[in-house]
C-alpha cells in the first residue's frame, strides 16, 4: 500500500492528514498557534510557528502509521494564501509575516494602482489592486522598513516558506501565487511588466509550477525530524481554497463550495478567466491544470463566531448551536455585520468594522450567536450573488471547512442561498485537496478530475426551507442598507486617530 500526506498550513492551525492510497484518512494531528495584532487592522504570524506545527504533526502522523517511511510517497501542501515571508541571505526571517487579513496597505494599493494603471492590473492579474493581496504588502515593507526590504533575497508564501524548510526549494503553485498579484493570471507565470513597474526583482520570488508537480524532495534533516524518507516527493499543492476544491470535488464548471473557516469563500470552478470588472470577486488560476476559479471572500467569518465565544468565555460549539437553534429567525431583530477585519467582497473597504445593530436588553447569548451565523451568511450570500451576477453557475453547492460542521449554521446558509447545500463525509477540503495533488504527482492517480470522480462523493444535503429563505431576503436587504448607511462613517472612524 502506498500513503500519501496532505497538510494545510491554515490562520488558526496546521492540520495533517496520512491517507492511504484509496484516500482513507488513517491518520491525523493538528498544531494550534496565534494571530498577532499589533494594532487594529494588522495581522501577523511567526512562521518559525507554522514550522514548528508541521514537523511535530507531520512526525506524530508518521509515528502512528507505523508504515515503512519509504510507502509514504508525496506530501501535498496547502496553505492560508496572501501572507509575506521574507528571508535574508542565510534564510533567516526577517520579520513576522504579514498576513492575508491584514488591511495597513491601503496607500501601497493606491500606488500600485497609479504604477500599472487600473485597467491593465486587472487585465494581468485579473484582480484590482487589494490590501488582502501580497504585491500591497511587499511595496508597505519597502516604504515604512527600507533597511528590512534591503537585506530581503527571497520572498514566500505561507506554505511555500515550509516547502523551503522541507526541500530547500523556493518554489510555489499557479493558485497561490495567483493571491500576490504579481502573476499573469491568464498566462500562469510571473509577469515581467508587473514587477518592473512595481520595481521587485524576479530573483526574490520562487519558480512557478502548476498544483500536481513535483517541487522537490524531502531533504535530510526534514527526513531525521519527522521519520519520512527523502525519497517523499514534495507536490505544488495549492492556497487553501484552490485545494479545497479539489477536496470538495469542485473541478468541473457548474460546480461551487462555500467554506467557513477563519475566513469564509463562495468559489466556483470556471475553464476560462473571468474577471469581475468591478474587482469584488478574486479570479485565480486554480489546482486543475490549465483551469480557473472564481471567488468572493468574507474576511471574518469562522473568525466572527470564534470572537464571540472567546469574548463571552463560552467553550463549547455545540451549547452555542443549540443556543441558536433555539432563537428565531432574524435573532429577534438583531443584525451582524461581519467586518471584524475590514472586508472584501463585496465592499473592498478596508475601514469598515463590525456592527452589532438593534441591540435591546431583552436578547440573549443565543440571539447574539444567531445574529452572527446569519450575517456571516448574509455576508456570502453577497459573495454568491455577484457570481450569479458574472453569470456563474454556483447553484450545485458544497460546504466544508469547521462551520459548516453545524447542522443549525447549514441550514441558514441554505435559506439565505435559497439552494441546498451538500456536506461531505469529510470536511478536510485543503488536507484531502493537496492529498490528491500529491498522489496525482507521484503517480498514483491519472489526474485530478478522475480521482475527485472517483472519490468524493456528497454524505448529506440540507435542504433549503422556501418560508426561510422569503424572510431571509427581506431581512438581506435591511443587512445590505446598513453597509450602504454607515459607509462614510467607518471612514471617520478610521480616521479617528486624527479626531479624537
Ligand atoms: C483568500 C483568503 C483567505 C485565506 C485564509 O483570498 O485570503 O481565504 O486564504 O485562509
Amino acid at each position: 500500500m502506498r500513503y500519501i500526506i496532505g497538510c494545510d498550513i491554515g490562520t488558526s492551525g496546521t492540520k495533517t492528514v496520512l491517507y492511504n492510497e484509496n484516500l482513507e484518512p488513517l491518520f491525523q494531528a493538528l498544531g494550534e498557534y496565534t494571530l498577532h495584532q499589533p494594532q487594529n487592522g494588522w495581522a501577523e504570524q511567526n512562521p518559525k510557528d507554522w514550522y514548528d506545527a508541521v514537523i511535530s504533526t507531520v512526525k506524530k502522523v508518521v509515528e502512528e502509521a507505523k508504515v515503512d517511511s519509504s510507502d509514504i510517497k508525496a506530501i501535498g501542501l496547502s496553505g492560508q494564501m496572501h501572507g509575506l515571508v521574507m528571508l535574508d541571505e542565510n534564510n533567516n526571517v526577517l520579520r513576522p509575516a504579514i498576513i492575508w487579513c491584514d488591511q495597513r496597505t491601503g496607500k501601497e494599493c493606491v500606488e500600485i494602482t497609479q504604477k500599472i494603471g487600473a485597467s491593465r492590473l486587472v487585465e494581468i492579474t485579473a484582480n484590482p489592486a487589494l490590501t488582502g493581496f501580497t504585491a500591497s504588502k511587499i511595496m508597505w515593507v519597502k516604504n515604512n522598513e527600507p533597511h528590512i526590504y534591503r537585506k530581503c533575497k527571497h520572498i514566500l508564501l505561507p506554505k511555500d516558506y515550509i516547502r523551503f524548510m522541507l526541500t530547500g526549494e523556493y518554489a510555489t503553485d499557479v493558485s497561490d501565487a495567483s493571491g500576490m498579484q504579481l502573476l499573469d493570471v491568464p498566462k500562469r507565470c510571473w509577469s515581467k511588466e508587473v514587477l518592473n513597474k512595481l520595481d521587485i526583482d524576479e530573483s526574490l520570488l520562487g519558480s512557478v509550477y502548476e498544483s500536481c508537480e513535483i517541487t522537490g524532495y524531502i531533504t535530510e534533516k526534514t527526513a531525521s525530524l519527522t521519520g519520512l524518507s527523502t525519497n517523499t516527493a514534495v507536490v505544488g499543492g495549492a492556497g487553501d481554497n484552490a485545494a479545497a476544491a479539489i477536496g470538495t470535488g469542485i473541478v468541473k464548471e457548474g460546480r461551487a463550495f462555500t467554506t467557513i473557516g477563519t475566513s469564509g469563500v463562495v468559489y466556483a470552478h470556471t475553464d476560462k478567466p473571468v474577471i469581475d470588472p468591478k474587482g469584488r470577486v478574486h479570479t485565480f488560476c486554480c489546482g486543475v491544470k490549465g483551469k480557473w476559479h472564481v471567488m468572493g471572500v468574507t474576511q471574518a467569518a469562522g473568525s466572527s463566531l470564534k470572537w464571540f465565544k472567546n469574548t463571552f468565555g463560552d467553550t463549547d460549539y455545540s451549547l452555542i448551536n443549540h443556543m441558536v437553534k433555539n432563537s428565531p429567525i432574524g435573532a429577534d431583530r438583531l443584525i451582524y455585520l461581519p467586518y471584524l477585519m475590514g472586508e472584501r467582497t463585496p465592499h473592498l473597504d478596508e475601514d469598515c468594522r463590525g456592527v452589532l445593530f438593534g441591540l435591546s436588553a431583552s436578547h440573549s447569548r443565543g440571539n447574539i450567536y444567531r445574529s452572527v451565523m446569519e450575517g456571516v451568511a448574509f455576508s456570502l450570500t453577497d459573495c454568491k450573488d455577484i457570481l450569479e451576477e458574472m453569470a456563474i453557475e454556483a447553484k450545485d453547492m458544497t460546504a466544508c471547512g469547521g462551520g459548516s460542521e453545524s447542522d443549525i449554521w447549514m441550514q441558514i446558509l441554505a435559506d439565505c442561498y435559497n439552494c441546498d447545500i451538500k456536506r461531505l463525509s469529510s470536511a478536510q477540503g485543503p488536507a484531502l485537496g493537496v492529498a490528491i495533488l500529491a498522489g496525482v504527482g507521484v503517480g498514483i492517480f491519472p489526474d485530478v478530475v478522475s480521482a475527485c470522480d472517483k472519490f468524493i462523493k456528497p454524505a448529506s444535503i440540507t435542504k433549503s426551507q422556501k418560508e426561510n429563505a422569503e424572510k431571509y431576503k427581506k431581512i438581506h436587504n435591511l443587512y445590505k442598507k446598513l453597509y450602504l448607511d454607515l459607509k462614510e462613517d467607518f471612514k471617520l472612524l478610521g480616521s479617528s486617530k486624527k479626531c479624537y
